[in-house]
């Protein structure tokens, strides 16, 4: 508390606080108390008036609500100044007293300061928390309206492109059959065979990119059944452990928990899993790290597949589930958006953190029976 008046008057009121926990400053000079309030936090100033004064008076709390916007001001002055004071902005005094002063009024008044002073940073800290909640959820909304977008432009592409596929794959299927009845033909030259043969090898790659939009565009139903997470990742690592140590890639198990039973389908979990550790493979064509850790957070359990490979860009995060997106001259792009619709249709959700050059981290979120 800084009191900027006579010394006698700073003296009766040191003795009258003495006993209080408070630290009362006197500033004989306006200098001093802007000196105070700029090196210390402050919780009342109280300003005892002479009768010329109140022109410095507009001065000092100016300048003292911007240093300190929260500072209590007590006032005491001479009834015959008082109209002198009533310009000033409202939220300027805050409590005021009229010449002489009864110390125990004064007492009374700064009890209330300091009441007031704590109910306001209250108030300004529950603000603070309720607008951060306010960005949180503004967040996550903007969220589940971007992924209800993307699921509903996702519904309608796969609807086309599943009559698309349909189109291609019949005269897919007749260029097929007649390269197999070329093949069985016994007096074909070798460079025409040598032709076939790429004919075949190609419409073999054709016929794997259909499959993978068919399984984009028309997903199988899910067969649901209870499914020990923790196991299923344990056969995907074992199915998988030789292709990954031939590449030079140690394969990490960090697992939290010894079993997390989902209602799922297994293979439709299995193929979204393994999507998402192929693609971590190709990210560290030089050997790495991939490690996946299991825990169970609320009713729901985790899967974090995290890589030491080459990472991905900001500007690509978004786009990583918009089918057909790939940096890969062999990729369909289909790989993420596969998961991502096998993931949503098992109520669970998909999240991706990523640094280039240090690795990503696909978490997997499913709902616990
Ligand atoms: N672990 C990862 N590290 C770096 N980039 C990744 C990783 N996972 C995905 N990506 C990026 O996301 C893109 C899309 O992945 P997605 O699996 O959907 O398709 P793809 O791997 O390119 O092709 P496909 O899986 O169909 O063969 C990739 O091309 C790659 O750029
Ligand atoms: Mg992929």
């Amino acid at each position: 508390m800084i009191i900027s008046g006579k010394t006698e008057f700073v003296n009766s009121i040191n003795e009258f606080f003495s006993a209080e926990k408070c630290t009362l400053l006197h500033a004989a000079t306006p200098d001093t108390s802007v000196k105070i309030i700029e090196t210390e936090p402050v919780d009342i100033v109280i300003f005892d008036l002479s009768t010329k004064q109140h022109d410095m008076l507009r001065r000092q709390i100016k300048i003292f609500k911007q240093i300190q916007p929260d500072i209590e001001i007590i006032i005491i002055l001479a009834r015959a100044v008082f109209d002198k004071i009533f310009d000033m902005p409202n939220d300027w005094i805050h409590h005021l007293l009229i010449k002489p002063v009864d110390l125990s009024l004064l007492y009374v008044t700064v009890l209330t300061a300091l009441e007031r002073k704590r109910m306001i940073t209250e108030i300004r800290e529950y603000q603070e928390k309720l607008e951060k909640k306010v960005v949180e959820r503004t967040s996550e909304l903007k969220n589940v309206q971007e992924r209800l977008v993307q699921s509903e432009k996702l519904a309608a592409l796969g609807q086309s492109l599943a009559g698309i596929v349909h189109e291609i794959n019949n005269p897919l299927c007749v260029i097929y059959g007649r390269t197999q009845l070329l093949l069985m033909q016994t007096n074909i030259p070798e460079t025409i065979l040598r032709n076939i043969r790429i004919i075949e090898d190609q419409v073999h790659k054709t016929k794997n990119i259909t499959n993978r939009i068919l399984k984009f565009s028309k997903p199988a139903r899910p067969k649901f059944e209870r499914v020990d997470i923790v196991s299923l990742v344990n056969d995907i690592i074992v199915l998988l452990d030789y292709e990954f140590s031939t590449q030079n890639i140690k394969v990490v198990k960090n697992f939290h928990t010894d079993h997390a039973f989902v209602f799922c389908d297994a293979d439709q979990i299995q193929e979204a899993i393994t999507n998402i550790m192929t693609n971590a493979k190709q990210a560290m064509p030089g050997g790495g790290e991939l490690s996946l850790e299991i825990f169970i957070k609320g009713d729901h359990a985790n899967i974090i597949i995290a890589d030491t490979g080459a990472g991905i860009k900001q500007e690509n995060i978004g786009k990583l589930f918009d089918p057909f997106f790939t940096t890969k001259s062999e990729g369909t792009g289909l790989g993420l958006p596969i998961c991502y619709g096998i993931i949503r249709e098992h109520s669970g959700d998909i999240f991706v953190k990523s640094r280039i050059d240090i690795g990503s981290e696909f978490t997997i979120s499913l709902p616990l029976m």
